[in-house]
C-alpha cells in the first residue's frame, strides 16, 4: 500500500490539489469542511492519513496539538517540509498504537477510506475509535457513491459504497457510539487533469465521469 504514496504521487497530489497552505483547491475546500466539524476544545487531534497536510490550514485556534500520521515517508517528508512547526508519525492506521493510553479528543481522517479494502477499513475504524478520549470524537470522510470499487492503472483503489452500508459500518464497529452526526455530500468529477465538486464550481465542470461523493462523519464517544 505504502508504495503507491511514493515520490510520483506526491508530485501529482500537489497538481491536483495544490499546495494546502493555500487554502485553494477542492481537498482544501473538503478539509476546511471537515475542520468545521471539530469541537471548540480540543487539546489533543490526530489526523489519521494525513498526506501532505491540507487540513492543518483549516484548524481553529482550540486544537491545541496536531499529529499528523501515514505511513508514506514521502507524503510526510512533504508535510513536514509545508508544516515543519506540526508533529509527524510514520505509523498504519490499522495497527498504530500509543503507549500508557494516550487518547486525543479528536480522531480525524479525510479521503483516506476511499483508498481502504473493507477488511482494512473496518480495522483501521477501530483501531483511530480506541484512541478517541472519553468525552471526544471521531471525524472522517467516507465515499458514498452507491457501491464500486475501481482499481486505477496505478493500482490505487477507489472505493465508494452506499450510505446504508456504512450507517452499519459504523454501528457494527462502533456500538457504543454516543451520537452520529452525518454531514452534506459532494460528488467529484475527475478527469486526468483537473479535479472539480459540482457544487463550488459547476460551471467547469468538464468531465461527467463521477468518481465519488464525499460524506463527512462525526462520532461522538461517551464520557
Ligand atoms: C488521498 S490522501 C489524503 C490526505 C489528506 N488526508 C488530505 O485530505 O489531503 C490519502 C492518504 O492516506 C494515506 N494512507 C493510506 N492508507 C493508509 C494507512 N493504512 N495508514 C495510514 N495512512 C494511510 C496515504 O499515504 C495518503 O497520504
Amino acid at each position: 500500500m505504502s508504495t503507491l504514496w511514493d515520490k510520483e504521487r506526491v508530485k501529482r497530489y500537489i497538481r491536483l490539489y495544490g499546495d494546502p497552505r493555500d487554502k485553494k483547491g477542492t481537498q482544501s475546500q473538503l478539509c476546511k469542511d471537515a475542520a468545521e466539524l471539530i469541537p471548540h476544545r480540543t487539546p489533543m487531534l490526530l489526523d489519521v492519513g494525513c498526506g501532505i497536510g491540507h487540513l492543518i490550514p483549516h484548524l481553529h485556534e482550540g486544537v491545541n496539538s496536531y499529529t499528523g500520521l501515514d505511513l508514506s515517508p514521502e507524503m510526510l517528508k512533504q508535510a513536514k517540509e509545508y508544516f515543519p512547526e506540526h508533529n509527524f508519525v510514520e505509523k498504519d492506521a490499522t495497527t498504530f498504537k500509543y503507549p500508557n493510553g494516550v487518547s486525543f479528543e479528536v480522531v480525524i481522517s479525510i479521503s483516506m477510506f476511499i483508498h481502504l479494502p473493507e477488511g482494512i477499513a473496518r480495522l483501521a475504524l477501530k483501531n483511530m475509535w480506541e484512541h478517541v478520549a472519553p468525552g471526544g470524537s471521531l471525524i472522517f470522510g467516507m465515499e458514498t457513491l452507491g457501491n464500486s470499487v475501481q482499481i486505477r492503472p496505478s493500482g490505487l483503489l477507489i472505493r465508494n459504497q452506499s450510505p446504508e452500508k456504512v450507517k452499519k459500518m459504523i454501528a457494527e464497529i462502533i456500538p457504543d457510539a454516543l451520537m452520529t452526526y452525518e454531514f452534506h455530500q459532494r460528488v467529484v468529477y475527475q478527469t486526468t487533469s483537473d479535479v472539480v465538486f459540482t457544487r463550488e464550481s459547476p460551471n467547469k465542470l468538464i468531465s461527467h465521469a463521477p468518481v465519488a461523493r464525499t460524506t463527512l462523519y462525526k462520532v461522538d464517544k461517551k464520557l
